[in-house]
């Protein structure tokens, strides 16, 4: 684990009593990084929330681990099952013998593309639904935005602490752990790009509507906000963050990065490019 000073991919930090964020982060040229971090709750019976990218599962696990011992972990609460939060599971099933994996109909049916979710491991855990987990019953609540149908967010009443998936994502110019770190430009220009880019959808949506769901939303009163996308939100951040998620509706769809694009970066690049590598051939 780390504390703020010493802030490192990987690295699990604390960010609410027995509450740990294990932050990563992608490049994303032209417009720096995006965090993709999953959460562990280590109250009596320990909670994974999200199980990481496929990309650094042993880096994951690790990090996981170094929070939890994988045979304490009795939760695994899926938010849905896109790979930057899925794309470990059948590891962290395989680890964690004693947890129930908290999920739904339909994402056991999406992963079925490519695997099989042990269903005797599993729970459902729709919107709305509440699991006890010993010393704090968990909520799960559908966030405003999102970019999987099977999408929960998750409410620890407890400390506080919301995970909010997929809403609130943001660009940062560098991984950080707290988003009072970014420029109030950084911040207001983050969650528009990460919200239209999220869901595209907001540009269809009445207004109104979407402003009671984001109210209710709000009315979770989280002290605490982390997401997989955002660094976490506290104090003022969170009322300007919501602010910023309402107004969505109201602005035009980000136009996104076009064939044109795409030769000027290959154009600047020049020779630097590697050539594409031989594919295996198929058998
Ligand atoms: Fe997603
Ligand atoms: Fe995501």
């Amino acid at each position: 684990m780390t504390t703020m000073e010493t802030f490192n991919l990987l690295q699990p930090y604390r960010i609410a009593e027995e509450t740990f964020v294990i932050p990563w982060a992608l490049e994303a040229p032209p417009v720096g990084h995006f965090p993709m971090n999953s959460m562990v709750i280590r109250g009596a019976e320990p909670v994974l929330v999200d199980t990481g990218a496929p990309a650094v599962r042993a880096q994951w696990l690790e990090a996981a681990w170094s929070v939890v011992d994988p045979l304490d972990v009795r939760w695994i609460f899926l938010t849905h099952d896109d790979r930057d939060h899925a794309g470990n599971l059948l590891s962290v099933l395989a680890e964690c013998p004693n947890a129930t994996l908290l999920t739904t109909w339909f994402s056991i049916g999406r992963m079925a593309e490519e695997w099989e979710t042990p269903i005797n491991r599993c729970r459902f855990m729709i919107d709305g639904d509440t699991v006890d987990v010993g010393d704090r019953t968990l909520v799960a609540k559908r966030p405003p935005l999102y970019d999987n149908p099977t999408t929960r967010a998750l409410f620890d009443p407890k400390t506080d602490v919301l995970w909010a998936v997929d809403t609130f994502a943001t660009n940062v110019p560098t991984p950080i752990p707290e988003i009072a770190d970014l420029s109030a430009d950084e911040f207001r220009d983050g969650q528009f790009f990460g919200g239209r880019l999220v869901s595209p959808w907001v540009a269809l949506l009445d207004g109104q509507k979407f402003r009671a769901v984001v109210d209710d939303f709000q009315r979770l009163d989280a002290e605490v906000i982390a997401g997989c996308h955002t660094p976490v939100l506290r104090g003022p951040q969170k009322a300007e963050a919501f602010d910023l998620l309402r107004r969505l509706p109201g602005i035009p769809a980000w136009p996104e990065f076009t064939q044109a694009d795409l030769d000027q970066w290959m154009a600047v690049a020049e020779g630097s490019v590697p050539p594409e590598q031989p594919r295996p051939s198929a058998t």
